[in-house]
Order: C-alpha cells, then sequence, then structure tokens
C-alpha cells in the first residue's frame, strides 16, 4: 500500500573528497545507520566532469563552478544510496546548511565542515531530484532490495 512506497523513499547522499580524505567515510554512514535509514547502494568512485555537468545541471552558470568541479575531482567520493520514511527531509536536516556557518552543532556539515566549499558531504533536496540524482550515479541493478529482520527498531 501507500504505507510501504513511503517506507521506500530514497535518497542520494555523495561523501565528497574531502571528507573521503579525511577519513569521515564511516562517521557519516555511522549517522545514518543509527538513525535507522537503510542502505540500499553504494560505491567509490572517482567522478568526472560528465557526471558533474549532469549532476550540477543548475550550477553550471555560478562563478564558483569550477571551483566546484575541481574540488569534487580531487579524489574519489562515496555515492550512496539511503532509504526510509521521509529520508530525503530527514537527510537534509541531519547534512545542515549549506553556508558553514549557519550549520547547527549535531549535524554533518555543523560538526564537520567549516566552509561551503569543503562541505564534506551532497544530499538531494526533494524526492524529485532525488530520484533523477540516484539514476545519474547509480544503475538500477546497482540497487538493493533488502528486508530489515526486525521491523519493530528499524524500516
Ligand atoms: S545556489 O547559489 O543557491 O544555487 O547555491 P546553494 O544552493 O547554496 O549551493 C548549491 C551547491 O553549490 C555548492 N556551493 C559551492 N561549492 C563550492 N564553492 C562555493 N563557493 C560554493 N557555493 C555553493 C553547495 O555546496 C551546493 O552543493 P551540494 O553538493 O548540493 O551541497
Amino acid at each position: 500500500g501507500s504505507d510501504s512506497a513511503e517506507l521506500q523513499e530514497k535518497t542520494l547522499v555523495l561523501v565528497k573528497p574531502d571528507a573521503v580524505q579525511r577519513r569521515l567515510v564511516g562517521d557519516v554512514i555511522k549517522r545514518f545507520e543509527r538513525r535507522g535509514f537503510k542502505l540500499v547502494g553504494m560505491k567509490l568512485l572517482q567522478a568526472n566532469h560528465g557526471i558533474l555537468d549532469k549532476h550540477y545541471h543548475q550550477l553550471r552558470q555560478k562563478p564558483f563552478y569550477p571551483s566546484l568541479l575541481a574540488y569534487m575531482t580531487s579524489g574519489p567520493l562515496v555515492a550512496m544510496v539511503w532509504e526510509g520514511y521521509n529520508v530525503v527531509r530527514s537527510t537534509r536536516a541531519m547534512v545542515g546548511d549549506t553556508n558553514s556557518a549557519e550549520a547547527k552543532p549535531g549535524t554533518i556539515r555543523g560538526d564537520f565542515s567549516m566552509h561551503v566549499s569543503r562541505n564534506v558531504v551532497h544530499a538531494s533536496d526533494s524526492v524529485e531530484m532525488a530520484h533523477k540524482e540516484i539514476g545519474f550515479w547509480f544503475h538500477s541493478d546497482e540497487l538493493v532490495a533488502w528486508e530489515c529482520s526486525d521491523r519493530d527498531y528499524t524500516y
């Protein structure tokens, strides 16, 4: 029914190259796991301009776009898909404000990032964008549907 569709909402999270360099991948994953979200896709890869031009399509005219490209290609990143109830909005709350100075302590950026140009993670900002972005980074056969063994504790 509609309940199970809501529980299967998905979002894209990118653990950006600065976070991989700083060995923060585990810290980021841990936050989503303990919140109860389900990991349904994950890979380490070196991004190229082709995929970033799609992912950041709306930003290509921004003055910071060349430095954003340089940053996002500076080393490998980890792309992940997380699933669960209201996962898009919850993830945005967990990530914190884009402007690191405004990101509240307790959020990923509020705990780990000093500046927008090294802000540790990306998270989709709507269900529609999540669907698009997941398609840029993952083939459908790279997403894994699996059942949690104890639905009383976690979806
Ligand atoms: S905007 O201008 O309102 O569209 O920008 P915003 O929504 O705040 O941010 C969009 C993404 O651009 C990244 N960003 C930057 N990257 C590098 N350098 C600078 N100066 C910069 N400013 C914004 C910001 O982190 C957002 O990326 P994601 O990956 O979605 O967080």
